[in-house]
């Protein structure tokens, strides 16, 4: 891979040995996967934070590093709500080294903003055509699919080494000739909330790391591109796709030729062979709740009282910048917290099972979290919530 006279002077460590490491993995990807030279990137989101997924020996691997990163960088969900963990039941232990973990990550400059949806709290992160390394898989596909910008998919290491470093490999996603369409989806069906997800998680299994392009008869809004791209990330590993109206354009004309056709009955199968019945705790916001969903639940919550746990999962800077709706869901007993979610936090294990309107929570939970999870809408989750189920 070509390096710049400054970035080999990097690699021989003359600007230090945390930069000298970064730069270390920045090159071996980039050999691996054929980069002809690395690229500046706009943003950095960063996985790898909550502390149940990293453990000791990552908390200890990022303490080690030195320096500020060179570009803004915000981190995915922790292991707990930062200020109500106690509230989740996390014990004293977790919630110490989870903090060790986020004041390490803050002493290297990152913005401690822990999310799956920046994109939602934050306009300056990435905007079309920007080359991004971004982690978590739904921030991903939605950089790629619905702002128009360019990430693959990093891991935790490689995005703290493009944090600290300015820049990634020039390689996969960032490239036109791998973004052209694999799959044309075509949907006959009136699709609304939650089905994004049920579809998502159909077509992820089907096309796995392929590129859909879909036509659909109903045009979907923010939220709903939002919970197809996370779905069909979980289900496969889709990292960009398209809907025709409805997100930027793929480059060239060719239509692939590989044709799927999902009908209205292919979706609801989804449901009932999910069933959310005998569900112990309702989960809302995977990914994390735009502050419309957050009112969506308000309004279906109000003057009500749930007769379960139900926990909504948001950003922080969205909960704080409304304040009012937060109390209005929180006045029917259920919780809103922040920084975390059902999936990457411990405390979910103490639940048999979950009833979630996401296609992705839907295939992560029994992996990550050993919890059985069931399919509904954002309604008839709170409907289960309320005990109407
Ligand atoms: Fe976000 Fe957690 Fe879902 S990180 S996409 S809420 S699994």
């Amino acid at each position: 891979m070509y390096l710049s006279r400054e970035e080999d002077a990097i690699c021989r460590g003359e600007r230090g040995e945390t930069l000298r490491r970064m730069m270390e993995i920045l090159v071996a990807l980039g050999d691996i996967y054929g980069a002809e030279r690395l690229v500046p990137v706009r943003s950095v989101q960063i996985a790898g934070v909550s502390y149940k997924n990293i453990g000791e020996a990552g908390l200890e691997w990022i303490s080690d590093l030195e320096g500020q990163v060179a570009v803004p960088s915000i981190l995915n969900p922790a292991g707990m709500d930062l200020c109500r963990w106690k509230e989740m039941g996390i014990s004293e232990g977790f919630a110490s080294r989870q903090q060790a973990t986020i004041d390490a990550y803050r002493r290297l400059g990152i913005t401690i903003d822990c999310t799956c949806a920046p994109y939602q709290i934050y306009d300056s992160l990435a905007s079309p055509g920007d080359h991004l390394a971004w982690s978590e898989s739904s921030a991903v596909s939605y950089a790629n699919s619905v702002i128009g910008a360019r990430t693959n998919r990093e891991g935790g290491p490689s995005a703290l080494a493009a944090a600290l470093v300015g820049k990634t490999a020039l390689f996969g996603y960032h490239l036109d000739q791998n973004r052209s369409p694999t799959y044309i989806v075509k949907v006959d069906a009136d699709l609304c909330g939650s089905d994004y997800g049920a579809l998502g998680f159909l077509v992820g299994r089907i096309v796995k790391d392929g590129i859909p392009l879909f036509r659909l008869k109903c045009r979907p809004v923010p939220d709903e591109l939002k919970s197809l791209g996370a779905a069909m990330a979980a289900s496969g590993s889709v990292a960009l796709y398209y809907v025709e109206g409805a997100t930027p354009k793929p480059p060239g004309e060719t239509e692939p030729g590989e044709r799927i056709v999902l009908e209205r009955r292919d979706i609801d199968e989804v449901y009932e062979n999910h069933p959310g019945s005998e569900a112990d705790i309702v989960a809302l916001g995977c990914p994390h709740c735009s502050l419309s969903e957050l009112r969506e639940i308000a309004r279906l919550l109000r003057g009500r009282k749930v007769q379960r746990e139900m926990w909504v999962c948001t950003a922080r800077k969205i909960a704080e910048a409304c304040p009012d709706v937060v109390a209005a869901i929180e006045a029917s007993g259920a919780r809103v917290f922040c920084d975390t979610c059902m999936v990457v936090s411990p405390a979910t294990e103490d639940f048999k099972k979950m009833m979630v309107n996401s296609g992705k929570a839907l295939v992560y939970l029994p992996g990550l979290g050993g919890v059985r999870a069931g399919l509904g809408s954002t309604k008839e989750c709170i409907d289960a919530a309320l005990g109407r189920q």
